[in-house]
């Protein structure tokens, strides 16, 4: 298959992955409808929910500069949670740039039920090709999403072009590490219909060919490997429910794709945390 025809395969996969009925109600009822990413636990019971504000909270830490007049773009926003946080913390304008549609009537829903209609916009697009001018942000920032695209520096080059130089670029993604012996994640990529995984000096190797400086990468692998056990602790927990929900074979498949991932992170395969870069002014 040539390249693009590739990535836009993947990307109605996607599209048609998280738009599922199934899908919708299996992130919003194990994560309470504002967030779907690896949260931060202070302890390994904790509540999803809480883990996963505590992450936006400490990313947000991050951008600690912005102001009223600044302009953020969250990339695969899903249910738009940290969108309204920034929104809220910073009184900053928040573009929440998401694919599925299912999810954005979600976030419209909770951002006018927030208050925070004049704050946080959502747009239907795909992150492959942003839509609006070159330079509109001031911050572009983006949680666990950018592992579902097949054209990954296709997405760098369009969060270059819409970024102002001196802005900064934060953003999380699930990666394998860079010594990860080839053919042993197809379990891990199969849970969620991914085609591949990053590495740390994927993102570094290409960033700098767009002209970014790495401020930091936290790495916080033990954090991933903590949530995809805690979800799936929660599924099991909460099983008879969930299958009413989104059916025995989501229910099956998904708590067996998670104890891939907690596998995965086990042998040292894969890698998570904040990742942080500045585009040259
Ligand atoms: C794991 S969820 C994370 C959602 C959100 N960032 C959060 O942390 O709550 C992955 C998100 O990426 C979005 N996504 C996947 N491929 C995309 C694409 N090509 N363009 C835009 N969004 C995409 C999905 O719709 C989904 O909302």
């Amino acid at each position: 298959m040539p390249e693009d025809a590739g990535a836009a395969s993947i990307t109605s996969t996607t599209e048609a992955y998280y738009d599922s009925s199934e899908a919708d109600s299996f992130y919003a009822t194990i994560w309470g409808g504002e967030d779907i990413h690896i949260g931060i636990y202070e302890h390994p019971d904790e509540e999803v929910a809480r883990a996963s504000t505590r992450m936006v909270e400490t990313m947000a830490l991050r951008l600690g500069h912005l102001k009223k007049a600044h302009r953020v773009l969250d990339v695969g926003a899903g249910y738009g949670g940290a969108g309204r946080a920034l929104a809220t913390r910073f009184g900053c304008r928040v573009d929440c740039l998401n694919l599925s549609e299912v999810q954005n009537e979600r976030n419209r829903l909770l951002t006018k039920a927030a208050g925070l209609e004049d704050r946080v916009r959502v747009v239907h697009a795909n992150f492959e090709s942003i839509p609006g001018p070159e330079e509109a942000y001031d911050a572009v920032w983006s949680q666990d999403a950018i592992l579902h695209s097949g054209a990954r520096e296709r997405v760098l080059s369009e969060v270059s072009r819409v970024l102002k130089p001196g802005g900064h670029f934060v953003f999380t993604d699930p990666m394998q590490t860079d010594d990860c012996p080839p053919d042993v994640l197809q379990p891990v990529l199969d849970r969620i219909h991914l085609d591949s995984l990053a590495s740390p000096s994927f993102y570094r190797k290409n960033l700098a060919g767009l002209g970014f400086d790495e401020i930091e990468y936290g790495e916080m692998v033990s954090q991933l490997r903590t949530h995809y056990d805690r979800v799936r602790q929660e599924l099991g927990a909460r099983q008879s429910e969930m299958v009413e929900r989104c059916g025995i074979d989501y229910v099956t498949r998904m708590l067996e794709g998670l104890g891939h991932w907690v596998n995965a992170a086990d042998r040292g395969h894969l890698t998570w945390g904040i990742l942080h870069f500045r585009k040259r002014g």
